[in-house]
């Protein structure tokens, strides 16, 4: 097959979170099974360029509508992670992505819509005749409702629609006439059963729009694909998602198993595998003594938290089990962000407050090479979301020999089983869990966690052991992917025979 994927990060080169590790991941598996995968991006001033091999410019510039215009496009194409990548570079005043941010502009809306209005221009102008487009999250949503409305017209028709939403918190709303710049029709789309937000009549909602007009739209983890289907987890999308549910799936995400390799992985000070818990020792060493942290205790565990500071991840419970794992005696090293400053603001007073504890260390910023060391450095690691879509940092945890103490929630509960747990299968066991999102499942979680390993150390030796050989690789998530792709483009072809 023939598939696109347009989105709006792609890891290493332009990556905030989890979205961008997937558009990796898949689409260098799907590629292993033979497939032709090529990617759209914006051309961001803020990615790393650095990491984009044979980067240079098209000659002929792409031109796409907005605003009653045409403009032209920049295109670069590149090698990223053994993939062909294009970078769409607007030639428009507003200057989309020249903000030295990837998200949170006051114009969202525009950038994004003019991006995903632009990429269906490059396929289109290049001559592609993808057999899938795969787009992700709501800022690519625009692609499906466009695809439908003017480029299916256009001979732009042999491609089915695949939309995987990772988050149905952000879902891109805004005022119904702002759908005008991008081309699209503000009355046939503000409609309650296409585009309209269900709880604004005047606004529409670009998420709902790619759940009605795409032909497969995935979410990335069975159980978060349960939850959004109710009023608690839909965020407002549960009866649109209802409504679809022929064409809805939950599909686990995998993580990239070259990427996050400890036997491989440049950024440690010493590699190491499952059969070699000396080198994980001597990551835990290295990483305390850079953060300047206690070695005292060979045995004092180490709980590891990487994560973007939003309410989805259970800001007060991570606070919380900061204070906790220090009176129970561990160390604690949290890697974080927050896009919220007043969230931003009481992380920075934690991390002062603990500025001369040798036992906590925040660091509130975004950092590859650190997050690395830590995942190999710690023996736990807490993950407390309120909801949790897939969540990847448990699975790298893992593959890094530290055990995930998680809530039961969205793809969490699909790849962490309690230790404790006697209806899971012994073998599948490898984590610590709670349900109620409240400082004592926190407390008695972490209580539990570190009673064993304090107490019996070949028994937590085994587990992480175990841990480490666990396969997350992207090979049988992929493989779901490529049946959805396969059955809908012989859907559309039995159709038009
Ligand atoms: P989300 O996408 O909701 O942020 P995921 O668990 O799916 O959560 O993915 C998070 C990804 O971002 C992981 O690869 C994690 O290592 C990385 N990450 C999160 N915060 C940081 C940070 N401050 N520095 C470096 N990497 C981070
Ligand atoms: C989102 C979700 C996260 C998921 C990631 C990749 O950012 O918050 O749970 O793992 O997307 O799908």
């Amino acid at each position: 097959l023939h598939i696109i994927h347009i989105a709006a990060e792609m890891a290493p080169v332009a990556k905030v979170g989890g979205l961008g590790d997937v558009v990796a991941g898949l689409s260098k598996a799907l590629q292993n099974k033979g497939h032709l995968v090529e990617i759209v991006l914006p051309k961001y001033d803020c990615m790393q360029h650095d990491r984009v091999g044979d980067l240079r410019a098209l000659d002929v510039a792409v031109e796409s509508y907005f605003d009653g215009q045409l403009f032209k496009n920049k295109i670069w194409v590149g090698t990223v992670e053994g993939l062909p990548v294009y970078f769409i570079e607007p030639q428009h005043p507003a200057k989309f992505f020249w903000r030295g941010e990837f998200y949170g502009e006051h114009d969202d809306f525009k950038r994004f819509s003019f991006f995903s209005r632009a990429a269906l221009e490059l396929i289109l102008q290049a001559g592609k005749k993808p057999d899938i487009i795969h787009c992700h999250d709501w800022q690519t949503a625009f692609v499906a409702p466009l695809y439908w409305d003017l480029y299916v017209h256009k001979g732009l028709d042999s491609a089915r629609i695949c939309f995987t939403c990772h988050n149905f918190e952000y879902q891109g709303t805004a005022s119904a006439s702002e759908l005008v710049s991008c081309g699209l029709d503000v009355h046939q789309l503000n409609r309650p059963d296409r585009m309209q937000d269900n709880s604004a009549h005047d606004r529409v909602n670009p998420l709902k729009g790619a759940i009605v007009f795409s032909n497969i739209v995935t979410t990335v983890s069975p159980t978060y694909a349960l939850e959004v289907r109710t009023a608690e987890g839909g965020h407002g999308l549960q009866a649109t998602l209802n409504s679809q549910s022929r064409k809805f799936v939950g599909i686990l995400n995998g993580i990239d198993t070259d990427t996050w390799d400890p036997r491989t992985d440049t950024f440690l000070k010493v590699q190491y595998g499952a059969a070699d818990l000396q080198g994980k020792a001597e990551n835990k060493e290295a990483l305390r003594k850079h953060l300047k942290l206690s070695s005292a205790e060979a045995r004092q565990p180490l709980v590891g938290c990487i994560t973007r500071l939003v309410p989805q991840k259970g800001i007060h419970l991570i606070r919380h089990a900061i204070y906790r794992t220090a009176e129970l005696g561990g160390q604690f090293v949290l890697l974080g962000s927050s896009p919220v400053s007043h969230i931003q603001r009481e992380f920075e007073g934690i991390a002062n407050h603990f500025q001369n504890n040798p036992h906590v260390r925040l660091i509130l910023k975004y950092d590859e090479a650190l997050s690395h060391t830590i995942y190999a450095a710690s023996d736990m690691f807490i993950i407390p979301s309120i909801f949790e879509p897939c969540g990847l940092t448990q699975m790298i945890a893992m593959r890094y020999g530290s055990v995930p103490i998680v809530r039961k929630t969205g793809g969490l509960n699909d790849s962490v089983f309690d230790v404790d747990d006697d209806s899971v299968p012994l073998q599948f066991r490898n984590g610590f869990t709670f349900l109620t999102p409240d400082e004592q499942g926190v407390n008695r979680t972490l209580e539990r966690a570190f009673d064993r390993y304090m107490k019996n150390s070949e028994s937590w030796q085994q587990l992480v052991q175990k841990n480490m050989k666990i396969d997350f690789s992207w090979d049988s998530s992929a493989s779901q992917y490529e049946e959805l792709y396969v059955k809908s483009v012989s859907r559309a072809r039995a159709r038009t025979t």
